[in-house]
């Protein structure tokens, strides 16, 4: 499927000056709704173009700045997210890469089922409400033995509430969600659209940054979190403000415990509410992985 094909092409939201006049605009609004957007406490409803402006601006430096601030060692996080997944073990599945952005979950579950297990029938969908995100993902994607099979496509929605008659109830063997969840405004809506279009059975598991259990560490990680990823931001995109609200937004997210109840919350099952059960923890819980399973 083609990109023009599957991406309704919308006016892309104005660049990150926009969420700044966003949030004056409604300051003095008191009755509605808010959320948090970073350390900002912002309207519900302004939250996910805030958010949109946010990768809109990083989408074309998006895969460089993930190195450079992780070090690569997201791809260490991916390949074992991935990995633990086994996807294509069981035979073909049909997967949806939610929040899915330029792909790297998509390549990885594709890469993984045929190298693996000559799995040439798995697909993935990648799905993402940022357009310019998607492209970047499509235009990496050319250059891959699946462009232009059936194993990989790329659709514009909101995980809150992907379209029914593109993405039907009972359809899924496997939800990803990586690093895009915390980006929402409900969690819990997510959740249940994941709940929804996933068979009995079938797997939710999403990787995200969390809670660092070990002082020493939380307090390194802060440093760098808050002094380095800016500054990388600023020199390599000429954009501090979107990696300032990514690194905040990392800190608003839920503890693993609070998550993982989230998750039991939407329907699933989950491991016990320990490290090793209802999730993971990678790097002493620098990021995370947790899983449930549709009953
Ligand atoms: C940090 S990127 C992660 C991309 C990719 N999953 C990865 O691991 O490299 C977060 C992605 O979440 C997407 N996103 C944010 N809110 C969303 C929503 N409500 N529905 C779908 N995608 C969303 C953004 O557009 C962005 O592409």
């Amino acid at each position: 499927m083609s990109l023009s094909a599957s991406v309704h092409l919308r006016r892309c939201f104005a660049r990150n000056k926009t969420f700044v006049r966003c949030i004056n605009s409604s300051s003095s609004d008191t009755h509605r709704k808010t959320t948090s957007f970073g350390f900002q406490t912002v309207p519900e409803d302004a939250k996910e173009s805030m958010v949109k402006s946010v990768f809109d601006s990083v989408a074309s430096k998006y895969d460089l700045m993930n190195d450079a601030m992780s070090m690569g060692v997201h791809r260490l996080w991916k390949d074992q997210f991935v990995g633990d997944l086994k996807p294509g073990r069981r035979g073909p599945m049909r997967c949806i890469d939610v929040a899915g952005g330029t792909g790297d979950i998509a390549l990885r579950i594709l890469d993984f089922a045929r190298e693996k297990y000559a799995d040439r029938e798995t697909s993935v969908e990648v799905v993402d409400i940022n357009d310019q995100m998607l492209k970047e993902g499509f235009r990496r994607f050319k250059q891959t033995m699946y462009h232009n099979t059936p194993q990989i496509s790329f659709h514009e929605a909101n995980a809150q509430s992907l379209p029914a008659e593109q993405f039907p109830d009972n359809s899924y063997d496997l939800y990803t969600i990586a690093f895009g969840i915390r980006n929402v405004t409900s969690i819990p809506a997510v959740l249940e659209e994941a709940y929804r279009v996933l068979k009995p059975g079938a797997t939710f598991a999403c990787l995200e940054f969390s809670r660092v259990d070990n002082p020493l560490l939380g307090t390194l990680y802060d440093q760098y979190s808050f002094h380095i990823i800016p500054l990388l931001g600023t020199i390599l995109t000429g954009d501090r403000a979107s990696y300032q609200y990514l690194v905040e937004s990392i800190r608003k997210f839920p503890s693993q415990p609070d998550f993982a109840r989230m998750i039991r919350d939407a329907g699933f099952v989950t491991g016990k509410d320990i490290d090793g059960g209802a999730w993971t923890n990678l790097w002493g819980g620098v990021a995370c992985v947790h899983t449930g399973v549709k009953v």
